[in-house]
């Protein structure tokens, strides 16, 4: 099978993990007779300092000849000051909102190997396993006006919180959907006790819950969710919500798993060309040292060949050299739980290896 694949590293510990990811894609290519063709883009501070725009219309056109998106991360200190259209940030949310990516799922499962990673104890992480459904392309984040003002003499600031009832529907239609394939039960996170925006969310999610009569539709406060998250974890299967509460949720959630570097995602588009990275984002306090978690994001590459290429069974390989290589104890010092110390490209290398003695079985086996 032949693929075009879009790679934008972004800055920070962005390249190091794309890097890795991208080893662990060619192996994958190998084993399994494909060719991917990687095509790099801009994004990001990088784009910034290289084109003057964080997102290049290059990049953009990169993606559209895309058959799937890897993202690695976006920002760091030194543009925190840069207008706000010069900010590595805008790159990404304008990517978002240019290809449509509206429902950003975050997968949030324990690992056997890692129960002691987690802050939380090992009985309340074991067996964790659900979804937050993040909208993308709403609420506070596009919402406009969102600009400093002048307010009777007094300096002021404004952000919107704005969604249209259709952007509403169509997130809890990707919910449910996910839920049906999964345990049933969507709990839809707001804040309707308070904001207007929240009563709407709730008003819709009780009509598309009303066409789904086999799953369990309930709603939770923000606040409460935030709590339940840590107080029992497992109650969960699917989480929707609009994009501000599921940014926070899901940095909570990670640590479930033991670390952020742990959190993959799909951004999934109406169009169907869809971007994969993973929840964390540049960490400049590790970045160069070569000491970042790949995990997410080749995590995130087994997501892409699953839902963009249909490689089922190459999706399953990948998660399961991951499994493979975290059995075997090694791990990047954001999991230090008594594991041997590895690095970012020495975990990728162990993943290739896993890759390559799975391969080695199943020549055997046939
Ligand atoms: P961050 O996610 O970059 O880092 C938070 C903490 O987690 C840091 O201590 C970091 O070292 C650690 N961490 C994150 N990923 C890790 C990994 N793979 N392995 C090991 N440790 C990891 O969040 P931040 O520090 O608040 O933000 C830094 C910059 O990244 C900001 O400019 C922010 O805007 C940007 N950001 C980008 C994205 C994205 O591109 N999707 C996401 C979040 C933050
Ligand atoms: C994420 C990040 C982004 C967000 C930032 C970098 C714009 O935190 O992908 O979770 O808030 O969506
Ligand atoms: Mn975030």
């Amino acid at each position: 099978m032949k693929k075009t694949i879009a790679l934008l590293p972004g800055d920070g510990i962005g390249k190091e993990v794309v890097d890795v990811t991208v080893e662990v894609l060619k192996s994958v290519a190998e084993h399994f007779n494909h060719q991917f063709q990687f095509n790099y883009g801009l994004i990001g501070g990088d784009a910034i300092d290289q084109k003057g725009n964080p997102l290049p219309e290059e990049t953009l056109e990169v993606c559209r000849n895309a058959d799937a998106i890897i993202l690695g991360a976006v920002g760091g200190p030194k543009w925190d000051q840069n207008p706000v259209e010069l900010r590595p940030e805008r790159g990404l949310l304008a990517l978002r909102k240019e290809l449509d990516l509206f429902a950003n799922l975050r997968p949030v499962k324990t690992f056997e190997s890692l129960l002691d990673s987690s802050p939380l104890k090992k009985e309340y992480v074991e067996g964790v396993d659900f979804v937050i459904v993040r909208e993308l392309t709403g609420g506070l984040y596009f919402g406009k006006p969102s600009e400093r003002i002048d307010y009777n003499g007094e300096e002021a600031v404004v952000d919107t919180l704005f969604y249209k009832r259709a952007e509403i529907e169509r997130i809890l239609v990707s919910a449910f959907e996910i839920a049906k394939t999964r345990r049933k039960h969507v709990t839809s996170v707001d804040k309707a006790n308070v904001l207007e925006s929240s009563r709407l969310w709730r008003e819709v999610a009780e009509e598309v819950g009303a066409r789904y009569p086999d799953v369990v539709l309930e709603h939770m406060l923000v606040d409460n969710a935030a709590m339940q998250l840590i107080r029992s974890p497992k109650q969960f299967d699917v989480i929707v919500t609009e994009n501000m509460f599921g940014d926070i949720l899901s940095d909570e959630g990670s640590m479930i798993t033991g670390s952020l570097g742990m959190l993959s995602s799909a951004s999934l588009s109406s169009s169907g060309l869809h971007l994969y990275e993973p929840v964390h984002g540049s960490a400049p306090d590790i970045a160069g040292k070569n000491i970042a978690n790949p995990i997410a994001t080749i995590l995130s590459a087994a997501m892409m060949l699953r839902q963009s290429l249909g490689l089922e069974e190459e999706a399953k390989a990948i998660e399961k050299a991951v499994d493979n290589v975290l059995n075997s104890g090694l791990r990047t010092a954001d999991l230090a739980d008594g594991g041997k110390f590895a690095t970012t490209t020495e975990i990728g290398e162990e993943i290739k290896n896993a890759l390559a003695d799975d391969y080695e079985i199943i020549n055997i086996i046939n």
